[in-house]
């Protein structure tokens, strides 16, 4: 639907280890017709901690189940992600590292796996949540061992990767709390900016837009923040979107419209920016295999689709945005 109005894709995450999502085929159905979803993002296997797993042995099986998925769905596929402070393997934030070492470390594993799948990324989200709440570096192996610039030479060394396969793979950055104006918005735009003013490749920031029921940025705060990006002349996509509860109950019927008007006026935010907003993403389709309850105590009802694979008012409501 997203795509008949110049969207590249309406997508969803898949891909949460330790579920029996790959084998519930109500799931599978959802996720896989493409009259729900363009494009999947693998939600975890394509992480440092999963890759990686010892230093220079590299491990592709878990993503390739859901590449496979995609391109039989005729999805695409968001790569996601290469660089961040989380879900990274021991070897790593163990290790006994000089800005060098590291740095060559970094280095490894963004060009191997940019490589790897380069015929099956749409994109590649190279460094992942950099920033804190007030806009300076958040605390993370990269930045304590490496320092600011390990954010460049990431870019850097991701540029060179696409480079070498003459493909078209685009290059994100993605985080939080970056939907509207604030200071860590303004600090993503003098990213971008510092990565251009270096010829470096930035073709795009991913809006994750995690937002709570009632607290869910405006349409206009978002519209305002997307221009920002887009000014600067990259795309902007939501890449993560899901509207939790922060208290039970989550299916009451006020609850349910005010989710759905929530999803609405972000969803409309896309449309109504033009085409550099590509394309929308939520994070996890379904209330039941939802990533929220087990990262926030006591948070649910996050998706689109309740706990039993229905179909909620904001599953609608995006209809309607569209
Ligand atoms: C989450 C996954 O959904 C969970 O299954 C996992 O346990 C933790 O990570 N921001 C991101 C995503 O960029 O990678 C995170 O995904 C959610 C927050």
């Amino acid at each position: 639907l997203m795509k008949s109005q110049g969207k590249l894709w309406f997508g969803t995450a898949a891909d949460i280890p330790g579920t029996d999502e790959t084998t519930d085929p109500a799931y599978l159905t959802i996720l896989t017709d493409p009259k729900n979803f363009g494009e999947m993002t693998p939600a975890n296997t394509m992480k440092f901690m999963f890759t990686e797993p010892e230093q220079g042995v590299f491990n592709y099986t878990g993503s390739d189940y859901f590449l496979d998925l995609a391109e039989k769905s005729g999805d695409l596929v968001r790569c996601h992600n290469l660089i961040w402070l989380s879900q990274l393997s021991p070897w790593v934030t163990e290790g006994n590292w000089t800005a060098e070492t590291l740095t060559a470390v970094m280095e490894n594993h963004i060009k191997t796996l940019i490589t790897h799948w380069s015929d099956r990324c749409y994109s590649w989200d190279v460094i992942n949540e950099a920033l804190a709440g007030n806009g300076s570096f958040s605390s993370s192996i990269w930045y304590d061992t490496i320092g600011p610039d390990y954010f460049h030479l990431a870019y850097q060394f991701a540029t060179e990767a696409v480079e070498a396969t003459g493909k078209d793979i685009k290059l994100y950055y993605n985080d939080y709390g970056i939907e509207s104006p604030g200071e860590k918005t303004t600090a993503t735009y003098a990213l971008i900016k510092d990565l251009q003013s270096r010829n470096i490749r930035i073709d795009g920031v991913g809006l994750e837009s995690h937002f709570e029921v009632g607290g869910t940025p405006s349409t206009a705060d978002q519209l305002e923040a997307m221009q920002g990006y887009i000014a600067l002349g990259v795309d902007v996509v939501q890449t993560e979107l899901d509207i939790r509860f922060p208290t039970a109950p989550y299916y009451n019927e006020t609850g349910q419209a005010e989710q759905a008007q929530d999803y609405y006026q972000s969803v409309a935010a896309c449309m109504l920016v033009g085409p550099h907003c590509i394309g929308t993403t939520v994070w996890d389709f379904d209330d039941y295999y939802s990533w929220v309850p087990s990262s926030f105590p006591g948070q649910g009802g996050a998706d689109i689709y309740n706990d039993t694979l229905q179909r909620k008012p904001a599953y609608y409501a995006i209809a309607e945005a569209i």
